[in-house]
């Protein structure tokens, strides 16, 4: 069905995130018929281009980003003609009359203003869309992360954004939140009655959230080193994971009904500060090793310098204090050039009380639900199942396994594509609400003072593998471990 007439004014329309995503995943969204003919896509940089040369740019980035069969000729040249470009000082005065003039007066039409530039030009740019009265009933404006460096740096990007926008027009970007298989997660808990009376510290005993990649961080260096893996995955992908596993259930998928419930989840997380981050988290940075295309470089000869602090890699033990899940220990690691790219959920149960089976059958493993976030999207069902055949009583750890590629013919939209059309539909559900981003701070900033005053530097890994052997103490020294998809 197609969304109501926009205009989606794209800064930064010149950058890494609009050639990558955003530009193909309203191209997708408009294949799909999802985006009204009177629609405009209106690219805002500080580059020099006419509408034809940015036009140009983007049939480039759909040519490198949108697979052949996708890529119909007159879907594209249709697109193209959706297309503006106004040449604009963020932080200046030059190109805004005109910005503003292509928006015109119209006030019931909605106006998205994207903000994919780095977060110090956020206020800036809401202060001149302010100045110029750009601001009409319909208008929304979606900001990309980091929201802040840290609580008090996102108090300050909140308030200049604040300051122009009511928090009902904000819409905070984390794209974890746009997956399929994140979504997925709320259908899986909340759409069937197997699961939740068993989700609590009586049944789960555990659970592992990893995302891992392989990648390093050339081309980003620059950004990458004055954030690190805490703050550019921990802090945002990884704690909203954790919240939609964690909460209690919404009373409705209405957008503040599940952000109180995400709320409530980061606040009772248990801190963690210099008396226990040593014992609680472990921090790493990679060497050079291996990766899927054969040697890779270390991060410090990625970075171009002899010294850094940064962690490429974070491994941690959070605690959610409060009924539903005291004792029970959620483990989250995310890093950089590690094995294998994946990104899973586990919730692991607890054992069976006793076994009636004897040594001979083998042990009695507890069952795994694994929710796969990608790739080879799905979930799998770990169960204890008899081993086939006449060979009395053994027993197998065997998943039940649902996956989607196999389970659905459709295609999977991007994150960015689910999200683009949220916020043209004004609905905040999968976006983070202005407390949830700073409560999500002050769990973090005191872990990363706790580093700043520790002697221990970050943990040296060798790329291709899964991190500082601390990582795997970590769990260890619980009697755990991770889980291991085989
Ligand atoms: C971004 C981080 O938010 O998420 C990147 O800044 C990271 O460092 C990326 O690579 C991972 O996203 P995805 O969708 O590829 O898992």
């Amino acid at each position: 069905i197609a969304v109501d007439p926009f205009d989606m004014v794209v800064f930064g329309a010149t950058g890494d995130l609009a050639a990558r995503k955003l530009m193909p995943a309203l191209f997708r969204r408009d294949l799909a018929g999802q985006i009204p003919p009177e629609a405009r896509i209106i690219g805002v940089s500080r580059s020099r281009l006419s509408r034809e040369e940015f036009a140009g740019k983007v049939g480039g980035w759909l040519a490198e980003f949108v697979s052949e069969p996708e890529r119909e000729p007159a879907c594209v040249q249709r697109f193209l003609t959706r297309i503006s470009y106004v040449p604009l000082d963020a932080a200046g005065e030059d190109g805004w009359d005109e910005l503003a003039r292509l928006l015109g007066e119209a006030q019931d039409r909605v106006r998205a203003f994207y903000l994919a530039v780095a977060p110090d030009l956020f206020g800036p740019i809401c202060e001149r869309i302010g100045k110029y009265a750009l601001v009409t009933p319909l208008a929304r404006v979606v900001v990309e992360k980091p929201v802040g460096k840290s609580g008090e740096t996102a108090r300050v990007v909140n308030d200049a954004v604040g300051a122009v926008f009511d928090e009902s027009q904000i819409f905070r970007i984390d794209h974890y939140l746009g997956k399929e298989t994140v979504q997925n997660l709320m259908a899986l808990r909340f759409a069937n009655a197997l699961f939740e009376p068993l989700w609590n510290a009586g049944h789960v005993d555990h659970v592992q959230i990893t995302v891992a990649e392989t990648l390093g961080v050339a081309g980003r260096a620059g950004y990458y080193d004055n954030s690190g893996a805490l703050r550019d995955m921990v802090q945002n992908h990884m704690l909203q994971l954790l919240c939609l596993v964690a909460m209690e259930p919404p009373t409705s998928l209405e957008a503040d009904a599940v952000r109180d419930e995400k709320l409530k989840v980061l606040r009772a997380l248990k801190p963690i500060r210099e008396g226990n981050a040593d014992q609680a988290t472990v921090r790493g940075q990679y060497k050079a090793g291996a990766s899927p295309d054969g040697a890779a470089p270390g991060y410090l000869e990625e970075l171009g310098k002899p010294e850094s602090q940064t962690e490429t890699f974070v491994a941690l033990r959070a605690e959610v204090q409060n009924w539903r899940w005291a004792g029970v220990p959620f483990y989250l690691r995310t890093g950089k050039r590690l094995a294998t790219r994946v990104s899973e959920i586990v919730v692991a149960f607890r054992p069976v009380p006793y076994s009636i089976f004897g040594a001979t059958a083998g042990p009695v493993m507890s069952n795994h639900l694994v929710i796969r976030l990608q790739p080879d999207e799905g979930v799998k069902l770990w169960l204890m199942i008899k081993d086939p055949g006449p060979g009395g009583m053994r027993l197998q750890h065997v998943p039940l396994d649902m996956s989607f590629a196999n389970s659905f013919s459709a295609r999977a939209p991007e994150a960015y594509e689910r999200l683009l059309m949220d916020v043209v539909r004004g609905s905040q559900t999968l976006f983070m609400r202005r407390d949830e981003v700073e409560a999500a701070w002050a769990w973090i900033d005191p872990i990363r003072e706790a580093w700043t005053n520790s002697e221990q530097p970050p943990r040296p890994y060798t790329a291709g593998t899964w991190g500082p052997s601390a990582a795997v103490a970590l769990i260890e020294r619980d009697g755990r471990s991770w889980h291991d998809d085989g």
